[in-house]
């Protein structure tokens, strides 16, 4: 029985990027908005219909629905028991499929978490980096020894991916984020902010919205701000491009929202040191507000275990780390800081406000 066990697993396993290539696939094609279209609920034929699928492909395209709703990625409801070729099985959508329909559509992050070029391809190389002793990332060993942050600078496409997918990330968890910790204080009572590495500016601006007096920026790299749409330079929020290994604009508070974990401990403890200059002191209100992953914190469901350790990899290929209580305690320390809060939201993320 164990044996057996072992042997669905590994096949499990063994076949887990499909999952991922599958979502693409489906996003790529449009289905969650189709199923939208057809008012929440769509056979396979309307489907073919709305999306374009060539009608030789019906049999194909049941089969990759059939995959994704064993994913939960889409629901079933078949109309007719004795429904042998599947033409009666209605397809509806589900928490993550509804949030990969056009308005508030997050397809830009998953572009960006599976795209082939700078995420998935690095990740077939990982066995050759655990052998090699030099101090190249994973990332760097796979695009020539590029980092990430230079290749925003190099490739366009991938300038453009990375932008996508942290505006529509930021745009989508700030909201929400600002609701579940409104009453908690994080923001009130500073009168200006500098959200560093924020990339267009879509965090910024949901604090402006939520707090019209903090005065708010944005610092990031020249080639992410010379990139930011024209209604991101309304007025509510300015956008300075500049590096933050170099200086800081100074401010109440530094919002850091998925920046420190790009980055290995000593990068963190620079970035920190930066941050540490540009705020007043404690007592004057002066704050870091990091929002990230720590990592143990958050519900026990193993989905949540799950992403955060998927999250972990993902920015170890960067020389990056998600990190535990503990860790983010030492690089705290060692960049000057006296405390620290961390408030769990969003189900796997946390607020960590650091004292000076
Ligand atoms: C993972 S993105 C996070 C963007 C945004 N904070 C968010 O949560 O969506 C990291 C950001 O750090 C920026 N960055 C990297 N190196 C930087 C530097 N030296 N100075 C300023 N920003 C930098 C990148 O351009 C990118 O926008």
């Amino acid at each position: 029985m164990l044996l057996h066990q072992g042997y669905v697993e590994l096949y499990h396993h063994g076949f887990l990027h499909i999952k991922s290539a599958a979502l693409l696939c489906a996003v790529g094609l449009g289905i969650p908005s189709a199923i939208h279209r057809c008012g929440g609920e769509a056979t396979i034929s309307d489907l073919a219909v709305k999306t374009g699928v060539h009608p030789a492909k019906l049999s194909y395209l049941r089969r990759l629905m059939r995959a994704l709703a064993s994913f939960g990625i889409f629901d079933t409801d078949s109309r007719k028991p004795d429904d042998t070729d599947g033409s009666s099985v209605v397809y509806t959508l589900t928490p993550v499929s509804r949030i990969l329909v056009n308005d508030g559509d997050m397809s830009p992050l998953l572009r960006l978490l599976a795209r082939p070029a700078t995420s998935v391809s690095t990740f077939f190389a990982m066995e050759a980096w655990f052998r090699d002793g030099g101090a190249t990332t994973l990332f760097e060993m796979v695009h020539g020894g590029v980092p990430p942050w230079s290749l925003t600078k190099n490739d366009a496409s991938y300038n453009e991916a990375m932008n996508d997918a942290c505006a529509v990330d930021s745009g989508f968890s700030m909201d929400a984020m600002l609701e579940e910790v409104g009453g908690k204080g994080i923001f009130h009572g500073l009168t200006s902010l500098v959200d560093v590495g924020g990339g267009h500016g879509a965090a910024a601006m949901a604090i402006a919205r939520a707090f019209p007096h903090v005065k708010c920026a944005v610092l990031d790299l020249e080639q992410v701000i010379s990139k930011a749409p024209g209604s991101a330079s309304d007025g509510t929020v300015q956008f300075i491009a500049g590096d933050m290994f170099e200086s800081i604009p100074p401010a109440n508070a530094v919002f850091l929202r998925h920046v420190l974990d790009c980055w290995d401990d000593d990068h963190c403890v620079k970035i920190l040191g930066q941050c540490k200059r540009a705020i007043p002191t404690r007592d004057a209100g002066g704050k870091v507000i990091i929002m990230n992953l720590v990592v143990g914190y958050g519900p026990l469901e193993n989905v949540v275990k799950e992403t955060q350790v998927l999250f972990d990899m993902y920015m170890m290929r960067y020389g990056g780390a998600e990190r535990e209580e503990q860790e983010w305690k030492k690089i705290f320390l060692e960049a000057g800081f006296s405390d620290y809060k961390i408030t769990p939201i969003l189900g796997f993320q946390s607020i960590i406000e650091v004292f000076p």
